[in-house]
Formats: C-alpha cells, structure tokens, sequence
C-alpha cells in the first residue's frame, strides 16, 4: 500500500498510573468468579487522569484510534462495536482489511455481555435459540477457565465464537465466524477501557509490516500525521504481543506465539496436547492460515538485522559489515 501523507497533528500524553487516582481490586458481581474486577477513582486535579479521560472521550466519539499502551506492547485502540471507528484502525495503520483485530475488555462483566445474545427477543428466548436466563452459564467456553485464571489480566487471546446480532463492528472479525480476546495487564490499558465503557479493538501501534511498538516514541516514529493522540505510558514490561489460542478445535491450537509460552499453556487442564497452529509466512503461501494475520510480511525492520544463534561464535565487526 502507497504512503500517504501526514493528515493531522499528533500529540503525546504522557500518563503516569500511580498519579491518576485510586485504582483497586473489587469482587466480580459474580460468585467465585475467576477474576476480580477492577474500580477506578480518577483524581480530579491530576493531570495525568486528565490526560486519560481525554483519551476516553476520543475513542467515544471520535473515528480517529487512539493509541494507548498495554503489557505487551503499544495498542492502536478504537471502539469495537463502531464500524467507522474501527475502519479509523485500518487507515491509520494501513493494514489489510481481512486481518482481524483483538478486542481488549477490562472485566470478564464486559465480555459476557457481549457474549450474551442480543437478538430480537421471542416468547422468552433470543431469536438463536438461547434462554434468555443464561445468568447461571458462563458463555465462555470452559476450555478458556483455567487459562483465564492463570494468565488474566495477561498476554493471551483467545478465539471465542461472535455471537448472533453481536455488537462487534464487523470489521473487527475480518468476516470470521470467531474473535480474539483479552485482558490486558496494564492498569493504564484496563483504566482506558473501564472510562471508555466500550470494548477496544486494538492491534499493534505500528504501521502494517512494521515491527511492534514498546514505546509511545516507536508509535510516534510510524504513525506521526495518521492519528491525534498517543497515550505515553513508559515502556511496555513483556516486549511482545499476546500468545493468540484456539480452544474451540480439538485439539487446541497456538495461533500465534507470544508472552505466554507453549510449556505454560500445556500445564493447564485440557491444554496438556495444544499443538502449533501457524506456520511461517513461506509455508503459508496460497492456503489460508488459521490466524489470518500469519500470512502478512511482519516485524520487517529498516535497519540490517544480524541473527546470532544461541552458542555459536560471534561474527566480528567485519564480518558482519561486508
Ligand atoms: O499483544 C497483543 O496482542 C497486541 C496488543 C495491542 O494487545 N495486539 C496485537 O494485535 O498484536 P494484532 O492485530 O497486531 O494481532 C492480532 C492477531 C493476528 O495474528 C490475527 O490474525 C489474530 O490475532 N486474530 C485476531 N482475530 C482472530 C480470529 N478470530 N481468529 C484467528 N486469529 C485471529
Ligand atoms: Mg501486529
């Protein structure tokens, strides 16, 4: 895709968690939940919240994303279940439309609603067959509990089937049957989505090919002119994005590597036998990968990248300049 040139003036918040007010722990509505859930008093004379609720509003009502930082890396975050907003995250980062995004929630509240069906309502019961009481089933899957406990607020997504009549933007799912969630552990991100109210769709802050960005300068470096507002939380403590799962397959599936590693996954029940679900971008040519993201160019930096193997002798400088 052609560079365009830059359209608008983009400016950096920095937001320092520890000075934006009171943010703390509360029990989930419900009983014996697997997460917490999560209360955030902003301070009314800091201008870091002040900072916050001004990126909060953007991603209300403006098209244009915000980008914000998570434990992984910088997102690029837009409200999910808006269609225009969500197309503001294609343009930005222009990124090819049938690549789905991650949706971020701050609670395991927010995503059941979501995942709770929303159809025309029928003698008692949504247009797709559901009781409309389903207070007592978890509508994520069981497969996900364990991991959720063990990695929420995390870096994991997990493939969850959208549900009829979603709220979802269909631009999120890239026309796929499935979306990928998560948590973020990042008080900042989970803040952001809590004053926010919606769901993010947000995917990497970099432009598209371009390696992910740990710092708010990374974003500013690729996206400078394409958006308004970046959220300057520090540098992100993972480094790199969210290990992508399937558990709706038998067996599940790792759709994309990431910071939680295959032997974590493996030590939680029903995840003993997940197998490798991607393949390079070589050996992806012409078939349609599972995550549709691994058929892309990736992480492709400006610079000359020189590999060293574990154990191996290090190229001297000469070596490495010719
Ligand atoms: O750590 C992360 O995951 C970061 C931060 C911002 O949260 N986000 C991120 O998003 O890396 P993105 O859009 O760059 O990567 C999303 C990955 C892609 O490989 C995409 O193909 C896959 O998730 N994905 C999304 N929805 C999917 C679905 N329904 N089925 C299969 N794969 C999906
Ligand atoms: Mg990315």
């Amino acid at each position: 895709m052609a560079d365009s040139p830059p359209q608008m003036k983009t400016t950096i918040l920095p937001v320092d968690a520890r000075k934006i007010g009171r943010i703390r722990a509360v029990p989930s509505p419900q009983e014996d939940d697997l997460l917490d859930d999560l209360a955030v008093d902003l301070d009314e004379h800091s201008e870091d919240a002040e900072h916050l609720r001004l990126a909060a509003e953007q991603l209300k009502h403006s098209d244009i994303p915000v980008a914000f930082p998570t434990e992984t890396v910088y997102g690029l975050g837009a409200d999910a279940t808006r269609s225009e907003a969500v197309r503001g995250i294609y343009r930005a980062k222009q990124r090819p439309v049938d690549n789905p995004l991650i949706v971020h929630f701050a609670s395991l509240g927010q995503l059941r609603d979501l995942l709770r069906p929303h159809g025309p309502v029928e003698n008692g019961a949504s247009t797709n067959g559901h009781a409309l009481d389903a207070s007592h089933d978890d509508p994520i899957p069981a497969i996900y509990h364990p991991l959720i406990s063990k990695f929420w607020p995390g870096p994991l997504t997990i493939i969850l089937p959208n549900p009829p009549h979603s709220l979802l933007a269909p631009e999120v799912t890239a026309g796929l049957p499935t979306f990928g969630a998560r948590i973020p552990a990042n008080l900042l991100a989970l803040a952001l989505i809590k004053l926010a109210d919606v769901p993010l769709a947000a995917p990497s802050a970099n432009a598209s090919t371009k390696p992910s960005p740990t710092a708010a300068e990374h974003v500013a470096f690729d996206l400078n002119g394409r958006i308004a507002t970046i959220l300057d939380g520090g540098p992100c403590d993972v480094g790199v994005e969210s290990t992508v799962v399937d558990g709706l397959v038998d067996p599940p599936l790792i759709l994309r590597p990431g910071g939680v590693s295959s032997e974590e996954l493996r030590s939680c029940a029903g995840w003993e036998g997940v197998r490798v679900g991607y393949k390079n971008a070589a050996e992806t040519t012409g078939s349609q990968p599972r995550a549709p993201g691994m058929k892309y160019r990736h992480y492709s930096p400006r610079a000359p990248v020189v590999l060293f193997e574990a154990g191996a002798r290090a190229p001297g400088l000469e070596e490495m300049r010719g």
